[in-house]
């Protein structure tokens, strides 16, 4: 019986016949509401482009509509329709929210990434010309001067463009899992020593707190490399000048417990949901004026979820921030 397959689907579906609702599965009440059984088409189903399709004895056109508010407002349908032999009209919705979201967010992620590349070239720009066309006219300081901003701000778009890279890198190889066995003390003195010249400029000292006989996870050098780094970074640019970063290595269960903590601004509650957004920033003209891209917490968000691990912030406002990441030791990562 048509009911019984109706009920067995998962996603709303009904049979419209002569222009009202012969029967209806449960999801599909639950969205267009409880009585539409027997309802006329434009009772139950308050979008016109949708009813129109099934009020149209022989339609033209696609076989499928997009339905944006049914239900609740924010959702989207894709809504499908099949005649049955007594001419009947069997109508499915699949939800299509998060498609749509997904593809919403890529759409603003080349916004952003375009916006952001646009403001350092356009300074790049204006100091190349004016130091070709008044050659003549610049003195030596302010010559040398705008040379340096020359190149800071390409420095800018190469650090940009290398984190959009990586971004991109570590989300083409999200299904593959990684393979290296890695020994994270190791790997965190290496990371601590990269950063060292940060450390020096902001008066601060990298401390690692390892313990001893960790177990070897398995990951990607390289990624897991940037995720300390990143962290560490950060730590070092919004911990207040002066005070130590404190870069802790443990064992929790079959996983490494990594810790980066920092004595700074830390970051305020509404925001730390956030954070791992490309671009998201607390305060977008001091992480530019450090020299951020806006792009560090994505990539290791990405990165902890590639080597199927976990990240958490625990920050208070003027104290400062803890990142804790766990990621599974060699061996336990099977399940
Ligand atoms: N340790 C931290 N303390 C305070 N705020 C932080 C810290 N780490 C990250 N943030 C906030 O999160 C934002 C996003 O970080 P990130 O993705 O690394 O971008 P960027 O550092 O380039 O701005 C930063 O702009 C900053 O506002
Ligand atoms: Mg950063």
């Amino acid at each position: 019986m048509i009911e019984d397959i109706l009920d067995a689907l998962p996603e709303p579906a009904l049979v419209v016949a002569g222009g009202r609702v012969r029967t209806s599965n449960e999801p599909a009440r639950n969205i267009l509401g409880p009585d539409i059984d027997g309802q006329d088409v434009r009772l139950a189903i308050r979008h016109p482009a949708a009813v129109e399709r099934l009020l149209t004895a022989n339609p033209q056109g696609p076989e499928e509509a997009e339905l944006v508010g049914l239900g609740e407002a924010e959702r989207r349908w894709t809504m499908s329709v099949a005649p049955l032999a007594d001419g009947a009209l069997f109508v499915r919705l699949s939800d299509r929210s998060e498609a749509h979201a997904a593809e919403q967010m890529r759409v603003d992620f080349v916004a952003n990434a375009s916006h952001e590349l646009r403001t350092p070239l356009a300074t790049l720009v204006g100091y190349a010309e004016t130091l070709r066309e008044q050659k003549a006219e610049l003195d030596d300081p302010t010559r040398e001067r705008f040379t340096i901003i020359v190149h800071d701000e390409a420095r800018r778009m190469q650090r940009l463009v290398e984190d959009l890279i990586s971004l991109s890198r570590i989300e083409a190889e999200r299904f593959s899992t990684p393979r290296d066995a890695l020994d994270l003390a190791h790997l965190v003195r290496d990371a601590a020593g990269g950063c060292r010249g940060l450390a020096d400029e902001r008066g601060s000292e990298v401390r690692l707190e390892i313990e001893p006989d960790l177990p070897p996870i398995v990951g990607d050098f390289g990624q897991i490399l940037q995720l300390v780094d990143n962290l560490v970074t950060n730590a070092l640019r919004y911990g207040r000048r002066g005070t130590p970063v404190r870069v802790g290595l443990g064992q929790e269960r079959d996983m490494v417990h990594l810790t980066v903590a920092d004595q700074g601004e830390g970051i305020p509650p509404e925001h730390i949901p956030r954070i791992t957004e490309r671009f998201y920033r607390v305060d977008p003209s001091r992480s530019r004026s450090l020299g951020g891209t806006g792009l560090g917490l994505s990539i290791v968000k990405h990165i902890v979820e590639r080597h199927r691990g976990r990240l958490r912030f625990e920050s208070e406002v003027g104290k400062g921030t803890i990142v804790h990441v766990l990621l599974p030791v060699a061996g336990a990562a099977s399940s």
